[in-house]
């Protein structure tokens, strides 16, 4: 299969309350093709941040279809879902969610402790990521003593520890200043791109958008190509 992701009439709905049913999406249909880069824009509230939730294997409450690199989602184990998550998709929140009580190395190095890989190359490949996202100087440091720009590159360099095939970015210049946000997507997009990594991200920056080569808008409960 060429696409890394197929996903076939996704809906999906928040049983806010017993009688209060939100419908988010419908009917939606889209392909992920390997080493690309994708982009959604889209309206406060509309399920920007709920799609990637599905796509990152962290909700399966929907109705339709997902088929990762020809696997259908629905057809695995607990097993097969988290090694599918942990070892091939990268995910960078919207707000960090880097933990408090970790250093910036312990912090990215966590998600490669799960399969207790061979702890001197993890260490290695984390320094070579914190070398290449300039923070390698703060390694020891809690994130609370850092900036929001390189709190953001910590939680870059932990989405890539793992080496995914796939990684979701929500609102990753969210919370940075204009120049920070250059630097970060700017930067951000060429690691991908060299390493043949394909990226999904959500942006509610036009221009930033803009620089995916596909460029979804989710609006009225489904994605439009633009
Ligand atoms: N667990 C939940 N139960 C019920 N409703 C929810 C739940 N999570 C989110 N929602 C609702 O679903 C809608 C979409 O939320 P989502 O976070 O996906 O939006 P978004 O497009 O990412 O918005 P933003 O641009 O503000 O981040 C919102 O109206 C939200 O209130
Ligand atoms: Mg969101």
């Amino acid at each position: 299969m060429s696409n890394l992701i197929e996903i076939k009439n996704l809906k999906k709905i928040y049983n806010v309350s017993d009688n209060n049913k939100l419908l988010l999406f419908e009917n939606l249909n889209f392909n992920i093709p390997r080493n690309s880069i994708t982009s959604i824009i889209g309206p406060s509230g509309c399920g920007k941040s709920t799609l990637l939730n599905i796509l990152g294997l962290l909700d399966f409450s929907f109705e339709g279809d997902y088929f990762f690199d020809g696997i259908s989602i629905k057809q695995i184990n607990d097993n097969q879902i988290n090694k599918i998550r942990n070892q091939k998709i990268g995910f960078v929140h919207q707000f960090f969610h880097l933990i408090p009580e970790l250093t910036v190395m312990e912090n990215v190095i966590l998600p490669a402790l799960v399969d207790k890989d061979n702890i001197t190359k993890i260490n290695n490949d984390a320094n070579d990521l914190l070398k290449t996202f300039e923070i390698y100087d703060k390694k020891n440091m809690k994130p609370n003593k850092l900036s929001g720009g390189e709190q953001q590159r910590v939680a870059i360099a932990r989405s890539l520890i793992n080496k995914p095939n796939f990684i979701l970015a929500d609102e990753m210049t969210g919370n940075l200043d204009e120049k920070t946000s250059d630097e970060i997507i700017n930067f951000f997009l060429k690691f991908v791109t060299n390493h043949n990594i394909s990226l999904m991200y959500v942006t509610h920056n036009q221009i930033y958008a803009d620089m995916a080569k596909t460029k979804y808008e989710l609006k009225n409960k489904n994605l439009f190509l633009k």
